[in-house]
């Protein structure tokens, strides 16, 4: 069994701001994170795959599919967004970087199967790289929630 890591990276705003607490709340809460003009973030985001070597081809993950998913559902559409005004998903939910790693392995996971039917590879862990001293981990070692 090989475990292959890809990485990307999106630039997004967010402003953390939870719409059940009053204004007083929410800056104690979040501090400068609730600016309300929101503030943006260089994301480092880091998808594993898990699967064992194919005899033919040698290889356990085809990373040019691994990268279309990728691009499709979560680059391209949170790339230069704010994840608050253009994100429907965050509409309703404060964009914390939990909530952005739960939304992207959401999204990896809904469109795994329409790019690798088979048994593998697996989706084992998505992990945020938010600064570079807050990084944010979800997968199958995490549970779902
Ligand atoms: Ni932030």
């Amino acid at each position: 069994m090989i475990r292959i890591t890809r990485k990307f990276r999106f630039s997004a705003s967010h402003r953390l701001h939870a719409a059940e607490l009053s204004a007083d709340a929410n800056r104690e809460l979040y501090g400068k994170c609730n600016n309300p003009y929101g503030h943006g973030h260089n994301y480092e985001i880091e998808v594993t795959a898990r699967g064992p070597v194919d005899d033919m081809t040698g290889r356990a993950v085809d990373l040019r599919l691994l990268e279309r998913l990728v691009r499709e559902h979560v680059v391209g559409p949170l790339d230069q967004k704010s994840l608050n005004a253009d994100v429907a998903e965050f509409q309703a939910k404060v964009p914390t970087t939990e909530n952005l790693a739960i939304e992207i392995y959401r999204r990896l996971t809904q469109a795994w199967r329409s790019v690798f039917p088979g048994e593998w590879p697996v989706l084992e862990r998505v992990r945020i790289v938010e600064t570079a001293r807050n990084i944010f981990e979800i997968g199958e070692a995490h549970g779902q929630k």
